[in-house]
């Protein structure tokens, strides 16, 4: 069998963010999507933190903002169908992870293969999961950055989109590195799904390709 090969659509499509915070990068796609350098509308903002500040500004900014209690639900399974079936419902292209704090059913990520993207604050594969920026400093390392990749059922593990680097200074704390970073990723995030809805983004595998780059 010849290999899988993915190509985004490109269209005026229709984005899901997902968000558990304070939801910068949701506010970096909204300003690329309100600019025009976005070809798609945000339909839905998500989350499973009902106090989640994102949830507010996106409430503010007269977009659908919902929140979901994953204590009503029995298993992490069932909370996603329920995500999903909120998703179909307004005709979902795109579910954009921004800060969204909970882990997806391997349902969720076979649901939407290549099709949700996450924002990572470190140069993956180095540095999976949480506190990030601490690892990375404790570690040693000369740079970190921030990744977007498509996700997989194996947690921060699924195919690059973009990635971009920054120096780790010695006098960085857990901080000012996360702060250095989070500049990257409002830059990089909103150009992915920019790449997404032009019908630019190939993926082979593992590896992503970006057409006409
Ligand atoms: C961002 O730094 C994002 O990369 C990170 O959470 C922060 C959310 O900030 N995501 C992860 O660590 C996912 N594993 P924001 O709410 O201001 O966008």
């Amino acid at each position: 069998m010849g290999e899988e090969i993915f190509v985004s659509p490109k269209k005026r499509g229709r984005i899901a963010v997902f968000l558990s915070g304070r939801g910068s990068n949701f506010r970096a796609i909204h300003e690329a999507v309100t600019a025009g350098r976005i070809n798609a509308s945000i339909s839905l903002v998500f989350s499973n933190v009902e106090t989640a500040p994102g949830l507010l500004t996106a409430r503010e900014s007269g977009l659908e903002a919902l929140y979901l209690n994953p204590k009503l639900f029995p298993s992490r399974e069932e909370y996603d169908k329920q995500a999903i079936r909120e998703i179909r419902k307004r005709d979902v292209d795109l579910v954009c992870l921004a800060g969204y704090m909970r882990i997806l059913s391997p349902h969720f990520c076979r649901e939407f293969k290549n099709r949700c993207m996450n924002i990572h604050p470190a140069l993956l594969p180095s540095f999976p999961g949480l506190h990030v920026q601490k690892k990375a400093i404790d570690w040693g390392v000369r740079y970190s950055g921030a990744t977007v990749h498509f996700v997989a059922e194996d947690v921060d593990m699924g195919p690059i989109i973009l990635q971009a680097a920054v120096p780790v200074l010695q006098e960085d704390t857990e901080e000012t590195l996360a702060a250095r970073i989070l500049v990257e990723e409002h830059k990089i995030y909103p150009h992915a799904v920019h790449l997404f809805f032009e019908g630019r983004i190939e993926v082979r595998g593992r590896r992503v390709f970006i057409r006409d780059a």
